[in-house]
């Protein structure tokens, strides 16, 4: 195997939790990065499982040279309880997807899903704020988006779902966090909104039927995705195809890197 990373006894060390471990993409997403910025650091898979999770975080806090750890299933909601504080997002959706080490060992626990996206948006020019807006989808990625279009501010965060109780239920928790934001149910009819998102997981194969009916969209729409492959999903094409902007899934990825990177004490441009 290359080694590509230079590791001494001054290199930080970062993790990457997970029960699996095989599948997780934050090392390769990191370590290319900690090269790229010049930064003396590594991260490395920790297959850690449910029932260790508590004495690993233990041990881990004992290490001044760990510095924190990317957070993935099944340990984004048990973590919590080992965390000494968490953000607001992090509490908003009941899940933390990064935590790190402060310089008194307290572990700080986050999710940068919602942050993510809205930061790729804005910084594609977008801005979300007082704009109506149709989500469609009600899973975990779209829980942590609701809280934070909700967050910036949008005039209205409608919300549809094939599966109707989730969206009525993350509308309630919407609702319940931000009482002064126009927040409903609805049913998938894109006419009228000034943004419509795709947040479910129709789109990840070429095949997959489109969640909306792209005859409804509207010229003047941008029309948003969070899948990152393809890149350019049924819905994006109907929207190019209609005349509408799009806005690709990956800046809400990226973003959220810069957003961990951060947390870990780094400044990585996008
Ligand atoms: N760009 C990024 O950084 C990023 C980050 C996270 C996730 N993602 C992507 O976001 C997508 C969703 O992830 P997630 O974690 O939120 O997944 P999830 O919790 O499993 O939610 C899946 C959502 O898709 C809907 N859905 C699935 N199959 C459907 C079908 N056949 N017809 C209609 N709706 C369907 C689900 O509806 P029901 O509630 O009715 O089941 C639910 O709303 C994935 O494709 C993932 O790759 C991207």
């Amino acid at each position: 195997m290359k080694a590509t990373l230079s590791i001494s006894g001054k290199t930080k060390i970062f993790g990457c939790i997970s029960d699996p471990i095989e599948h997780v993409r934050a090392p390769s997403v990191f370590n290319p990065l900690f090269e790229k910025h010049g930064v003396d650091a590594v991260m490395v898979p920790l297959h850690i499982s449910s029932k260790n999770l508590d004495n690993v975080v233990s041990g881990l806090k004992a290490m001044p040279n760990f510095g924190g750890m990317a957070i993935t299933l099944p340990h984004k909601l048990p973590i919590m309880e080992l965390c000494d504080q968490i953000g607001k997002q992090g509490q908003l959706v009941g899940a933390v997807n990064f935590a790190a080490f402060d310089d008194n060992r307290r572990l700080i626990g986050d999710n940068c899903d919602g942050t993510g996206f809205v930061n790729g948006m804005l910084a594609a020019g977008y801005s979300v704020a007082n704009k109506r807006v149709l989500m469609i989808g009600s899973g975990g990625a779209a829980r942590a988006i609701a809280f934070s279009l909700a967050d910036s501010g949008v005039a209205e965060l409608s919300i549809t779902n094939r599966t109707i109780v989730k969206a009525d239920e993350l509308v309630n928790s919407v609702y319940k966090a931000y009482p002064d934001i126009l927040v409903n149910s609805v049913d998938p009819d894109p006419r009228g909104y000034d943004i419509v998102l795709n947040t479910t997981s129709l789109g990840l194969k070429r095949e997959d039927p489109l969640p909306i009916n792209p005859e409804a969209l509207e010229r003047h729409q941008l029309v948003a995705e969070i899948i990152m492959n393809p890149e350019d999903t049924p819905i994006l094409l109907a929207a190019k195809s209609r005349g509408c902007k799009i806005h690709y899934g990956r800046p809400m990825f990226d973003h959220q890197v810069a957003i961990i990177a951060s947390l870990f004490g780094y400044d990585f441009n996008i």
